[in-house]
């Protein structure tokens, strides 16, 4: 072993140049620089040297210490930076909020829809309002002048839910929610019920499971006029064209008297049928004045009181308006037709900003 402090000097230089990380490090400071270590027995050997070795090898072997702990100081500094490098490409943490350039999830059709109608009624003065899904028969079907021999309850196809005490189903519509309006805050009352209705029927525009809204209003004076009005406003601002018209056809609903279906017009744009014109007529809505029979089963005086309901389909005005053409997809939950037909979660519909998405 060499005790020359010069080759000492190229040899632990060189050594801790290539120490891989801080613990091969540590072990060469110990091996060198420690009580043992091997610059530390030739700094003790200073002490029995000539005055003229000393002259000769002291300055060496201080440099020698000098060198061995400048680079051991450098590697450290190196190694540490490589190892903050290291962990800032590691363990990077994204603290920015998703944007709108990588939405996470979407809005369905349907809820986009409601929302719709929602903003579009709200600026008309209607409150929204809500019913119970498990709906007892009364609800349903008496207080809306369908008595229990009725053919519309046959007409229906009603999911009648099992247990003991008074009838239940699923409601077979929104509009026992006129009733339970009516039953619970005194006229005038201008609300819509949009929400789940349920009916045993499946295809390629029936699923058991849809969603209808309802508009009702009870004041003094109303007429069809008012009805007639009021959806074609809301038609014209759902679909965003002033092209709308509407055709209302005599027809019947036990809880209407009269009543009418509301048909629109439709005309070819680029080869696909869209909403607006006159080129044929499509139905897409039913309505009428509300029957004196449901306003008194309501407890009101129907010589005081009358009023107009109306009630259609959600998902069918979604499909109309976003161009789908089989409703069993909207209840599928696949991803892909979401991707494809689901709206932007920021995409709220405003009527100053255009409903419209
Ligand atoms: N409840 C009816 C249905 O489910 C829709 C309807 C028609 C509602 C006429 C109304 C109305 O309020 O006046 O088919």
């Amino acid at each position: 072993m060499t005790t020359d402090p010069d080759t000492l000097r190229t040899d632990w230089t060189a050594r801790i140049a290539e120490a891989g990380d801080a613990s091969a490090l540590e072990a060469l400071r110990v091996a060198a620089l420690g009580k043992a270590g091997e610059v530390t027995a030739l700094l003790k050997t200073m002490g029995s040297l000539s005055p003229e070795e000393r002259q000769e090898r002291g300055p060496k072997i201080h440099a020698l210490r000098e060198a061995v702990s400048g680079a051991i100081f450098a590697k450290k500094d190196q190694l540490n930076s490589a190892e903050l490098d290291r962990r800032l490409a590691t363990e990077r943490v994204d603290l920015s909020l998703p944007s709108r350039e990588t939405p996470r999830g979407s809005v369905h059709p349907v809820n986009q829809v409601m929302d719709e109608l929602t903003e579009i009624f709200a600026d008309l003065g209607f409150a929204v309002a809500e019913g119970p899904e498990i709906e007892d028969d009364w609800h349903n079907f008496t207080a809306l002048n369908i008595p229990e021999t009725h053919p519309a309850r046959a007409m229906h196809d009603t999911f009648y839910v099992a247990g003991s005490g008074d009838p239940m189903v699923l409601r077979t519509h929104t509009s026992p929610v006129q009733i339970r309006t009516m039953q619970s805050q005194p006229p005038p009352i201008r609300i819509i019920a949009p929400g789940r209705v349920y009916r045993s029927d499946s295809d390629a525009t029936h699923t058991p499971m849809f969603h209808q809204i309802e508009g009702l209003v009870i004041d003094k004076g109303i007429h069809m006029g008012h009805l007639k009005w009021t959806l074609e406003t809301f038609l014209k601002a759902f679909f965003e064209r002033d092209d709308i018209v509407l055709r209302l056809r005599p027809s019947y609903f036990p809880f209407t008297e009269p009543s009418a279906e509301v048909d629109v017009g439709w005309s070819i744009e680029k080869g696909r049928r869209v909403v607006g014109g006159s080129e044929g007529w499509m139905e897409v809505l039913g309505s009428g004045m509300v029957h004196p029979r449901v306003i008194a089963a309501c407890g009101l005086d129907p010589d005081e009181w009358q009023g107009f309901a109306f009630g259609t389909g959600v998902d069918r005005l979604a499909m109309l308006k976003y161009g789908m053409d089989d409703l069993r997809a909207f209840f599928d939950g696949d991803l892909r037709w979401m991707k494809h037909y689901g709206f932007r979660f920021l995409d709220v519909p405003t009527l100053s900003g255009g409903v419209g998405a």
